[in-house]
C-alpha cells in the first residue's frame, strides 16, 4: 500500500513506487493536507533548488521559534545551510574547499583507525551498531578538522552531543529534547573554540575566514554544523547499506571482510567493494529523502503561482526514481547552491563503517530481521538496538 503522504513515506517500508508514482503524474503540485507545494519530477526538483526565490530559511524566521533566545538558536543561526546570500557563499566557499581537500582513501583509514577504541558489545550488537553508525563518521570529521576528539561513547561525549543536538533540530523534538539541544549547543560550542595547533585545518580556516571578516563565531558553528550535518544523514546512509547488504543474497559474505579480522588488514579493494554499495544506496535507498525551501516573494515556480511565504517540501528521493543523479551526485545530496559539499566523505565514512561493522563480525541478515527507522519527518535511518 502506498503511504499516506509524503512525509510518512519517509519512514514506510517500500516508499519508493509511490515516489516514482508522484515523480510521473504529480511532478509540481499543491499538497491540501500538508499545506505545501510538494516537487516530485527531478525538473521541478532541480527548478526549485535552483530558484532565486526558493530560500533555505521562512521570510523572517531565521531561527525555528522553539530554539530561539538558545544556544541551540544562536548556533543555527549561524550555519551556511541555514542561510542564503553572501552570508553563505563566503564561508561555503571555504568549507567546501576544505572538504574537496580531503583525501578520502586517508579518511576511511582514519575512521578505520579510530573504531579500535570504540567499545563494542556483542550480546548487544544492535545497540553498539546504533552508537558506531552515530560515533564514527562524526568523530572521523572533528579529527580530520584537527578538533580534539575522544572516543567513549558516554552521554556527554562529542559524538553524543551532536546526536542530541542535531535531533533537537526536527521538529518532532519533544519540549525536554529541544531543552537538551540548547545544553548540547552550548557545550558543542565550548569545545569548537578551543584553540587548536597552527597546522590543523581549523586554524587554516579560522585564518582564511577572517581575511572575508568572517567572524570567529561563524567558523565555530560551522565546524560543529559539520559534524551535525555528517552525523544523522551519513548514520542512515551506513545503516541503510547494511540492510541492503541483508536483502542481498550472498552480498555480505562476497565483500571479503571476515570476521575479526584485523582492520589494518582490510584491504583497499574490500573499502571499494563496499563504498560501492553506498554509493547504489545513496541513490535507491537514501538517507536523506527530502528538504525544504521557502518563497520569498509572489513567483511562478514549475508553472504554477506561488506566493511569498509558501512552503515547498523537495523530494529529493522521488526524483532520483526517475534519473539517477544531479550535477554528477545522487539526489540525496541536493543541487544548486546549497547543494551537500561533504558527499565525496559522507560515502568515504559511511563505507568505512560498515567495514568496521563487518569485521566486528556483525551480521546484516540478523539485524535486518529486528530493526525499525527512527520517527523522522525527512531522514530514513534505521535503529537496530
Ligand atoms: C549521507 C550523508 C549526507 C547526506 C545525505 C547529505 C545531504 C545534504 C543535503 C541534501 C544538503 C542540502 C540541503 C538543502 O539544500 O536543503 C546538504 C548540505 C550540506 N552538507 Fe551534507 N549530507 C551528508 C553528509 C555530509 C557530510 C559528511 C558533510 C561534511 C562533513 C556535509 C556537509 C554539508 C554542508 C556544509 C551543507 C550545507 C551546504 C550549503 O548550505 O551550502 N554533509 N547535505
Amino acid at each position: 500500500m502506498f503511504p499516506a503522504d509524503p512525509i510518512t513515506a519517509v519512514t514506510h517500508p517500500d516508499p519508493y513506487p509511490y515516489y516514482r508514482h508522484l515523480a510521473a503524474t504529480r511532478a509540481f503540485h499543491w499538497d491540501t493536507t500538508l499545506g505545501l507545494w510538494v516537487a516530485a519530477g527531478p525538473d521541478a526538483v532541480a527548478e526549485v533548488l535552483r530558484h532565486p526565490a526558493c530560500r533555505v530559511r521562512p521570510p523572517g524566521q531565521p531561527v525555528p521559534p522553539g530554539l530561539l533566545n538558545t544556544a541551540a538558536g544562536a548556533l543555527f543561526g549561524r550555519l551556511v545551510r541555514m542561510n542564503d546570500g553572501p552570508a553563505h557563499a563566503h564561508l561555503k566557499g571555504l568549507l567546501a574547499a576544505w572538504l574537496d581537500a580531503v583525501d578520502l582513501f586517508a579518511a576511511r583509514r582514519h575512521a578505520l583507525a579510530l573504531t579500535s577504541r570504540l567499545p563494542y558489545d556483542a550480546p548487544w550488537a544492535g545497540d553498539s551498531v546504533d552508537a558506531w553508525m552515530r560515533t564514527v563518521p562524526v568523530l572521523t570529521v572533528g579529527k580530520l578538522l584537527g578538533l580534539p576528539v575522544d572516543t567513549s561513547l558516554d552521554d556527554d561525549s562529542i559524538a553524543a552531543q551532536v546526536a542530541t543536538y542535531a535531533a533537537a533540530q526536527s521538529p518532532l523534538a519533544s519540549g525536554e529534547a529541544t531543552a537538551r539541544g540548547a545544553h548540547a549547543a552550548q557545550a558543542l560550542m565550548n569545545w569548537a573554540e578551543l584553540p587548536v595547533p597552527d597546522d590543523r585545518p581549523l586554524s587554516a580556516l579560522r585564518q582564511a575566514a577572517a581575511t572575508f571578516g568572517i567572524a570567529p563565531e561563524a567558523v565555530t558553528a560551522n565546524a560543529v554544523g559539520l559534524l551535525v550535518q555528517t552525523c544523522e544523514a551519513t548514520a542512515g546512509l551506513a545503516g541503510n547499506t547494511l540492510l541492503r547488504l541483508a536483502r542481498e543474497d550472498g552480498a555480505a559474505s562476497d565483500i571479503g571482510v571476515s570476521e575479526d579480522e584485523p582492520l589494518d588488514h582490510v584491504s583497499d579493494k574490500a573499502l571499494d567493494r563496499i563504498q560501492a554499495w553506498v554509493a547504489r544506496v545513496a541513490r535507491e535507498d537514501p538517507s536523506l529523502q527530502n528538504t525544504r525551501r521557502f518563497i520569498a516573494q509572489d513567483t511562478t515556480l514549475c508553472g504554477a503561482q506561488v506566493a511569498a511565504g509558501d512552503g515547498v517540501l523537495v523530494l529529493l528521493a522521488a526524483a532520483g526514481t526517475m534519473r539517477p543523479d544531479v550535477e554528477g551526485r545522487p539526489w540525496t545530496f541536493g543541487a544548486g547552491v546549497h547543494a551537500c559539499p561533504g558527499h565525496g566523505l559522507a560515502q568515504a565514512l559511511a563505507s568505512a563503517t560498515v567495514t568496521s561493522l563487518l569485521a566486528r563480525g556483525v551480521r546484516p541478515a540478523a539485524l535486518a530481521r529486528r530493526f525499525a527507522y527512527r520517527p523522522s519527518v525527512n531522514a530514513r535511518m534505521p535503529r537496530f538496538g
